[in-house]
């Protein structure tokens, strides 16, 4: 399977010194690409500014901006069977930017946010034959919104997690199809929801590539 994974935070630069951000580390992004790298997939990993080292094998793309991923993702689409957003994309970017440095005046400035193209979302667009699975980071209603970006965004795959799982090495997360509840997993490895993850995506993989056989026969 070939499959594409979004990894780490994004920048969103508002002059040439600051941005804005978030505290994802990418360990769950780096550790899915690692694990389907081990089983035989071939992996494009596409991460925002982190200080992981890629997993040995992988095709590995560094992007700072939530635009630059979107357009690097966009890129490799058509050539893969699944993406995974694990990334944790902003939502916002600086309407304008700053050339230089802004410097201190000593009173209020007022920052203008532009939205940034939800990539996930225009994925499921254009969903065709691709698997997709995105995450949804709540801090309440944390089943129903993440039920919401799993219809809103077409996804095969919804994983719902909280801010504790940002930089953490564990995480508690549950998974979601258009059925319910596959599976929860209590602080477990970050390793090992990756694992159950890439099986999920494999297994779903084989059924639809079973599916179109039939079809063709
Ligand atoms: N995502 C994306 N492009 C964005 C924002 C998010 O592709 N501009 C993806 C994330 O990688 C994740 C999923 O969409 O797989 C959900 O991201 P999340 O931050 O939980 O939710 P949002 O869709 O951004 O909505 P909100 O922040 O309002 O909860």
């Amino acid at each position: 399977m070939r499959i594409l994974i979004t990894a780490g935070p994004t920048y969103e630069y508002i002059d040439r010194i600051r941005y804005l951000s978030n505290g994802s580390s990418g360990k769950m992004g780096y550790a899915l690409a690692g694990i389907a790298q081990q089983k035989g997939d071939k992996v494009i990993l596409v991460s925002g500014p982190t200080s992981l080292t890629p997993p040995r094998g992988v095709k590995f793309i560094r992007v700072v901006s939530a635009h630059q991923m979107y357009r690097v993702v966009r890129r490799h689409y058509p050539g893969v069977d699944a993406v995974i957003m694990a990334a944790a994309v902003s939502d916002f970017t600086p309407s304008r930017y700053f050339t230089g440095k802004i410097k201190r005046a000593g009173r209020e400035i007022t920052l203008k946010l532009a939205p940034t193209v939800d990539i996930l979302k225009e994925l499921g667009r254009r969903k065709g034959k691709h698997c997709l699975i995105g995450f949804a980071l709540e801090v309440s209603n944390g089943r129903k919104n993440a039920l919401k970006k799993l219809y809103h965004k077409n996804l095969d795959y919804v994983v719902l997690n909280s801010p504790t799982a940002m930089g953490n090495d564990n995480s508690t997360v549950e998974i979601y199809n258009k059925n319910g509840l596959v599976r929860r997993m209590e602080n477990t490895s970050k390793k090992q929801i990756s694992r159950f993850i890439i099986d999920l995506l494999t297994r779903k993989r084989r059924s639809i590539c079973c599916v179109q056989n039939v079809i063709r026969r």
